[in-house]
């Protein structure tokens, strides 16, 4: 007799569900803050673990009409599942790929010397034009070309190779620092670098499409760093940037992720019971045990030992001893959900669920490292939620 295994779609110990409904409605928010400011839905790092091919997809159905990932790979995968909107990609090391970029439609942003020869190289060898944005270092101290006669040498250098026909200048961009620390005065220090760095690449001779440095803090709180674009990550997944600049509701968002697990067990044990590795949990007296079959193998992060939250049976319950490779338990307080009950880890909090906020709070962390970390072990499920017209 032969076996088949068979492997459900959906298989029932986990699963982070997609909203793709509200990412719509969060994208329309944000286009409707920004005005004529165009939107650049950010999908790195897989969408922050949302899914990078149908995240994108959404916020180009409400209006997004540029598209933002670190690594070439990421870009050119958007190409690969049929995107055809601009896609600006920043993150380059020595080899590109550049002519496989360049043959794909996709701009590239150039931070120093080294970038522009390459790209020129492959745009000489591709017989086409690269779009390219050249990225200032205005403050962040991370990558971007430094103003000053760094600047002057790379801004001199892409119009000679514009005038060539090799490249064409697309855009002049930026980034934040501390957008996220509303009053930080490094702000308006950087904002004021950008429009002197802009100013000066323009004097030159560059005309850009584009002009940009707003991320999510940006664009949820100062409008004067608006330019022609911005550059909405976390916000367009329904999340603040850090509580000190608001929660989601202030600004309109809903969360759109979900995440949630099966009890795989729920057993009754004695008062003065060990809890997972290194027993730094022991049971207070007689109680119940629910086993969360999720760990920091599918990314639940192991700082959320004794303090992760979950929702069980409409009761907030929390990580209850080390959080392992796969599975974590909570102490159910004597409480008997059946096997099988669904666990929620933090979702949009409708149904008194937890955060992925709340789980920021617990492990230390930003809600950008909780989203992002969840593996591809945990399957996303895509739904559109029916309020979306309401919310958009
Ligand atoms: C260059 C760049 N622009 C925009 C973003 C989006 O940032 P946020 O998720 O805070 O909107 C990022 C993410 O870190 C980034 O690296």
């Amino acid at each position: 007799m032969t076996e088949t295994a068979t492997v459900p779609t959906v298989p029932p110990r986990a699963r982070a569900e997609i909203d793709l409904g509200a990412l719509r409605a969060n994208v329309r928010t944000l286009r409707a803050r920004v005005g004529d400011a165009a939107v650049m839905a950010v999908v790195k790092a897989d969408g922050y673990g949302h899914g990078a091919v149908p995240c994108a997809r959404a916020a180009v159905e409400a209006g997004a009409t540029w598209i933002g990932t670190a690594l070439p790979e990421e870009a050119l995968a958007l190409r690969a599942a049929g995107l055809t909107q601009r896609v600006l990609c920043w993150l380059w090391v020595p080899g590109g790929p550049w002519r496989q970029a360049i043959e794909a439609d996709i701009d590239m942003s150039l931070s120093g010397m080294w970038a522009l020869r390459e790209v020129t190289e492959a745009a000489r060898a591709a017989r086409r034009t690269a779009r390219v944005q050249l990225k200032a270092d205005t403050g962040l101290g991370r990558n971007g070309c430094q103003p000053g006669a760094d600047w002057a040498e790379l801004v001199a250098a892409a119009l000679r190779a514009e005038a060539e026909g090799l490249v064409r200048v697309t855009g002049l961009w930026s980034h934040f620092a501390c957008a996220d620390e509303p009053g930080h005065p490094s702000i308006d220090a950087q904002l004021t670098r950008f429009r002197e760095m802009v100013a000066y690449a323009e004097e030159q001779g560059v005309r850009p499409e584009v002009r940009h440095i707003a991320n999510s803090p940006a664009t949820l709180t100062l409008p004067e760093t608006y330019f022609d674009l911005v550059r909405p990550g976390i916000a367009m997944y329904g999340l603040s940037p850090s509580p000190e600049v608001g929660t989601p509701a202030d600004f309109g968002l809903r969360p759109v992720m979900t995440l949630s697990a099966s009890l795989a067990l729920v057993k009754r044990v004695p008062g003065g019971h060990g809890v997972s590795y290194g027993h730094h949990y022991v049971t207070p007296g007689d109680t119940t045990l629910g086993l969360v079959p999720l760990g920091y193998g599918d990314g639940v992060p192991r700082h959320a030992s004794g303090a992760g939250p979950v929702l069980v049976d409409g009761k907030w319950r929390t990580a209850a001893g080390r959080v392992a490779m796969d599975q974590f338990v909570v102490d159910l307080g004597g409480d008997e959900p059946p096997v099988g009950s669904e666990a929620v880890l933090f979702g949009p909090g409708d149904r008194g669920e937890p955060t992925a906020e709340d789980w920021a709070t617990a492990c230390g962390t930003i809600v950008y490292e909780i989203v992002t970390r969840i593996g591809t072990r945990v399957p996303r499920v895509y739904v559109d939620d029916v309020n979306e017209d309401v919310r958009g």
